[in-house]
């Protein structure tokens, strides 16, 4: 998704936005710019393509101390240079109607969804627009309100535009950047006469730790070594500076190819980190909730894409240890149609960014029909983290990596957690083995990841597939989706995730001598039944990679290619059988020469609907 970068301080601001930018990378991007403000006049630089590219020409830039920068993931318009930020007004004296005006440039994240009628006024009072872009109409009405008070233009164009936005605006008459969000994050790092703007607080850390988060409707205005914060009614807001937890070398690779690489290997101490502090020595769950579950009846959860794979593991979970009963929504269905929800229902969202755009849609819907709402979240301070009236956190660290791994582990491990402390809340007994397994969980994920240099050869022997299917049971069913969807979004190959038994009702139409089927089959409840599974993909000719319990033997008749895994609980097994298989979609990706840190067309974090 796009990125936004702003500095005003005492420095050259060409490579501090640069170094910006480059951290916001891995949110995906097809398109940067920036735009400086020295003496009076704004320059700027555009291209279509890397961060690495842009470099070359923003540095050749007449130097500056004020300027604002972007990464663009399409929405409206291709990507080109032309529909990069930031936009402009009309250039000073093209047009009779702006020729009194200054230029204005601005950085948009997010939609303005009345784009074409805003543009159809516009282009009637002479205004000139030059891209394909919904974000342009910004300038052009920031440009038509300015009387030489910056921020009031801002305001005055924001009351107009509905849809979502974090903006950064420079105008060449004022030495000021004036930002604004409302469904778009903006965190504002806090330095030493100097003060930097981003979409992103990893694009914050290597230049302060000290953060103010600012919440929608409200706008920061930067000045020499100052900054304020107010609401769209130009009063003040109290804010408070919050301290980022994570330290700057935690978004470096650290020796690995790729930060997918890493944090798949980060995962034993990622998941350490989420149990610590949270199983007692007498084995009580400790999460600071303050939710009275004697008046919850039922638990829906909400979440995209890998989160939601972990949210269907929790429903297995929670229902299995808990008794609770619980449904699982993709967030952007949920708030698409008249969910039956309110008081009584405790609304429970998982997101690794807490700033997916649907996921905070569904999170605010649920609030106002009256449920509770519970979060498990990643970054701390995020948009979802602050709306939800309880959270857990995961201390799996920042996640840079496009496709999300540790974070998975991470969000089973916490609805694990969660699970049992309703359990206990309901008065049920856990058995002491349990919790021994849960403590041995880390280094069970170590054994499993000794297993890459075995799944490298699988990948070798597969990567020319053009289609896969995963398989898996009851709790393995959504590793079998998160299998699926490792390796597709970052090798590009077609893969399908499937209950094992679901096959026979379509799905084994695909199977011939090309398909590599793979099968989730460690030993749990449904062991006995997905061997028949796979006894009937073998029987078509289908290539069967199998995911096995350490010294299972039966399959070796229908398959050599097997992957085994430390013996565990039921319980744990999603979170020990994702391991490999995120691992055999990384290396599948590698060889193929694919950049698995920025695959095509993805963003990390959505936020836009
Ligand atoms: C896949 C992936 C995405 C995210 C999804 C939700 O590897 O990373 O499917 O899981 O976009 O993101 P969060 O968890 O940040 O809400």
């Amino acid at each position: 998704m796009c990125g936004i970068i702003a500095y005003f301080g005492k420095k050259n601001v060409a490579p501090i936005l640069i170094d910006g930018l480059k951290k916001l990378e891995y949110r995906g991007y097809d398109s940067a710019g920036v735009c400086l403000l020295n003496n009076g006049k704004l320059q700027s630089a555009k291209v279509k393509g890397r961060v690495s590219e842009l470099e070359k020409l923003a540095l050749g830039l007449n130097p500056a101390n004020i300027g604002i920068a972007h990464t663009r993931w399409a929405t409206h318009g291709e990507p080109n240079e032309v529909n990069a930020h930031p936009h402009f007004g009309c250039p000073a004296g093209r047009d009779p109607a702006t020729r009194d005006k200054p230029e204005i440039a601005v950085v948009h994240n997010g939609i303005i969804e009345n784009y074409s009628a805003l543009k159809e006024i516009l282009e009637r009072e002479g205004h000139i627009f030059v891209s394909k872009t919904d974000s342009e109409v910004l300038s052009h009405l920031i440009e038509k309100f300015y009387d030489g008070n910056l921020e009031n233009a801002v305001v005055k164009a924001l009351k107009l535009v509905e849809g979502t936005f974090g903006i950064a605006v420079l105008c060449s008459k004022e030495n000021k950047i004036v930002v604004a969000r409302k469904g778009s994050p903006i965190v504002l790092g806090v330095g030493e006469e100097e003060n930097i703007v981003a979409s992103d607080a990893v694009a914050v850390l290597p230049f302060t730790k000290k953060v103010v988060y600012i919440n929608d409707n409200e706008m920061i205005v930067l000045t020499e070594g100052n900054y304020s914060i107010k609401n769209f009614e130009g009063q003040a807001v109290e804010k408070v500076i919050d301290e980022i937890k994570w330290t700057a070398t935690e978004i470096e690779k650290k020796g690995f190819k790729h930060f997918m690489l890493k944090e798949i290997f980060e995962q034993p101490n990622a998941i350490e980190n989420t149990l610590r502090g949270r199983i007692d020595s007498e084995n009580k769950i400790k999460l600071s909730i303050d939710i009275d579950f004697n008046l919850i009846k039922r638990i829906v959860i909400v979440a995209c894409g890998t989160s939601w794979h972990s949210a269907l593991i929790g429903k297995y979970l929670i229902e299995k240890l808990a008794g609770f009963s619980v449904d699982v929504d993709y967030a952007s269905e949920f708030r698409y149609r008249n969910p039956i929800i309110g008081t009584g229902d405790l609304l429970l969202v998982i997101s690794q960014s807490g700033e997916t755009a649907d996921a905070l849609a569904a999170l605010r819907e649920a609030k106002a029909k009256g449920a509770k709402t519970l979060g498990i979240i990643n970054v701390v301070g995020s948009t979802i983290s602050r709306e939800v009236d309880s959270g857990i956190y995961l201390h799996a660290g920042p996640e840079i990596g496009v496709a999300s791994t540790k974070a998975f582990s991470c969000q089973v491990t916490a609805l694990l957690l969660l699970a049992l402390y309703l359990a206990q809340q309901k008065g049920k007994v856990i058995s002491k083995e349990f919790f021994d397994d849960i403590r041995d969980l880390p280094q069970k994920v170590e054994e499993t990841l000794k297993q890459s240099d075995k799944i490298l050869l699988l990948a070798e022997k597969f990567e020319d597939s053009k289609n896969f299917i995963y398989l898996g049971r009851g709790l393995n069913f959504p590793v079998a989706l998160e299998g699926a969807l490792k390796l597709k979004e970052i090798s590009y190959i077609h893969a399908e995730g499937y209950p094992a038994a679901e096959m026979k009702h379509g799905p084994i139409a695909l199977v011939d001598s090309e398909m590599p089927v793979v099968f989730i089959a460690t030993k749990d409840s449904t062991y006995s039944k997905i061997l028949s599974n796979m006894e009937e993909v073998h029987a078509r000719g289908g290539q069967v990679i199998a995911l096995l319990s350490e010294t299972d033997n039966s399959v070796s008749n229908l398959t050599e290619n097997i992957i085994m895994v430390p013996k565990c609980r039921e319980e744990l097994m999603p979170i020990i059988n994702t391991v490999p298989l995120q691992l055999l979609a990384y290396h599948i990706a590698n060889l193929k020469g694919i950049d698995v840190d920025k695959p095509k067309n993805l963003a990390k974090s959505v936020t836009v609907e």
